[in-house]
């Protein structure tokens, strides 16, 4: 018997040399070095679990209160992060609260977009759009991002990929992994296409607090999209999964802008869309404003970890001029520039078993072309310190 599958799932399951490799290495006792290590509740920081625990069993939460937007206790505590971390006033009433940031991108994407919609999404960026798009019938369309002293947007090569089925342009504020912020002018230049277009702009913050310049100078460009004028319908999102390092909450939030009847009008729809699914539970709404009252812990040890990680890539590899750091402006990720010995795959695979050291090969997150890797910061400080040693005697000695 057969029984038909939809096209949007049609995906090739089969898996890669590179996963068989690394399954195969972590099925093993001996000890390996994981630079892609991402998930920040086993990478070391330590939490304050008993607030963590008591936020998450308030008497509240067995009342059930249904609300698209997600209960006001909650958005409040969204509206009082932006006030803290961007200086801007964001009303509780046009924000809305999610499980996930992907959740969000969906929401956005059935807001926004009819099948075969395009979106035009920068690249390098985080994979995971790919199937948040395809589970949505969306097409991205990628723009480039170029590579010049640090990363900018090629605005008007993104302007040339607008066509008639374009509905949105998703913008990553610092980005993944390529850990840049979106300059002053480049917002401008964006805000003015959408707005001339007709297009909405999503600018996911995720990594917002993880700022790595504080020169005054650096600081304008680390501006949230939720301050300032908005020109163009704007939607903002975040979660607790990188603002408070737990992703396991599935909390997160969309706050949006724009001109107000516009805004109005989307707004009304969204609710229709959030109320379907009233998706968020009490315990975590109710948990919500203390979680990210003391965000500050994790984000300060994330932040240490990523400077001290940073500052060991940089003192290791003056060991080995072949590999390059390109500048880093915020974010958990670094990317270096490497020999191309071969394919992307088949570099990282070397590394697996020659080295039992893991990266990501640059092609997972688009990078045109061999000779990039992306390594998470958020490795334990002497697992990664070891880790690009081998890294470095294995480009010393290729
Ligand atoms: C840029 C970016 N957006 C969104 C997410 C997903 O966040 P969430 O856990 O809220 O879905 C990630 C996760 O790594 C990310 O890197």
């Amino acid at each position: 018997m057969t029984v038909p599958f939809s096209a949007r799932t049609s995906w090739n399951l089969l898996t890669t040399k590179y996963a068989d490799a690394l399954q195969a290495m972590r099925a093993g006792d001996a000890p390996f070095f994981d630079l892609t290590a991402s998930n920040p509740t086993t990478c070391g920081f330590t939490y304050d679990r008993a607030a963590i625990l008591n936020a998450l069993s308030r008497p509240e939460c067995l009342a059930y209160e249904p609300d698209p937007h997600g209960l006001l206790v909650a958005r409040d505590a969204v509206a009082q992060y932006y006030a803290e971390a961007a200086g801007a006033k964001v009303p509780s009433h046009r924000i809305f609260l999610t499980t996930s940031t992907s959740e969000a991108y969906s929401y956005l994407f059935r807001l926004h977009c009819d099948p075969g919609a395009e979106v035009l999404i920068a690249q390098p960026s985080y994979p995971l759009f790919e199937f948040l798009a395809d589970l949505d019938d969306v097409r991205l369309v990628p723009y480039p991002l170029f590579y010049d002293h640090g990363w900018h947007l090629d605005v008007s090569s993104m302007t040339a990929r607008i066509t008639t089925k374009t509905r949105a342009v998703i913008v990553v504020h610092p980005n993944n992994p390529t850990g840049h912020f979106t300059s002053g002018q480049e917002r401008e230049a964006l805000e003015a296409t959408c707005q001339q277009h007709g297009l909405a702009l999503i600018v996911d913050e995720v990594f917002l607090d993880y700022a790595l310049d504080s020169r005054a100078g650096e600081r304008s460009a680390q501006r949230s999209f939720s301050s300032g004028e908005h020109p163009a319908l704007t939607y903002v999102l975040s979660g607790l999964s990188k603002v408070a390092g737990l992703p396991q909450m599935k909390a997160a939030w969309i706050a949006s802008f724009g001109p107000k009847a516009l805004l109005e009008e989307a707004n009304a729809r969204l609710e229709v869309i959030a109320d379907t699914f009233l998706s968020m539970s009490a315990p975590i709404q109710h948990a919500l404003p203390y979680l990210l009252a003391n965000r500050h812990g994790v984000q300060q040890q994330i932040l240490s970890r990523v400077r001290e990680n940073l500052a060991a890539l940089d003192h290791t590899m003056m060991d080995a001029p072949v590999l390059s750091r390109l500048t880093v402006q915020g974010g958990w990720y670094a990317v270096v520039r490497v020999p191309a010995l071969s394919n992307g795959e088949a570099l990282a695979i070397r590394l697996l078993e020659e080295q039992r050291v893991v990266v990501h090969p640059g092609y997972f997150y688009g990078f045109d072309g061999d000779g990039w890797i992306v390594l998470s910061l958020l490795t334990p400080a002497e697992e990664f310190a070891t880790g690009i040693e081998r890294l470095v005697q294995f480009f010393k000695n290729a």
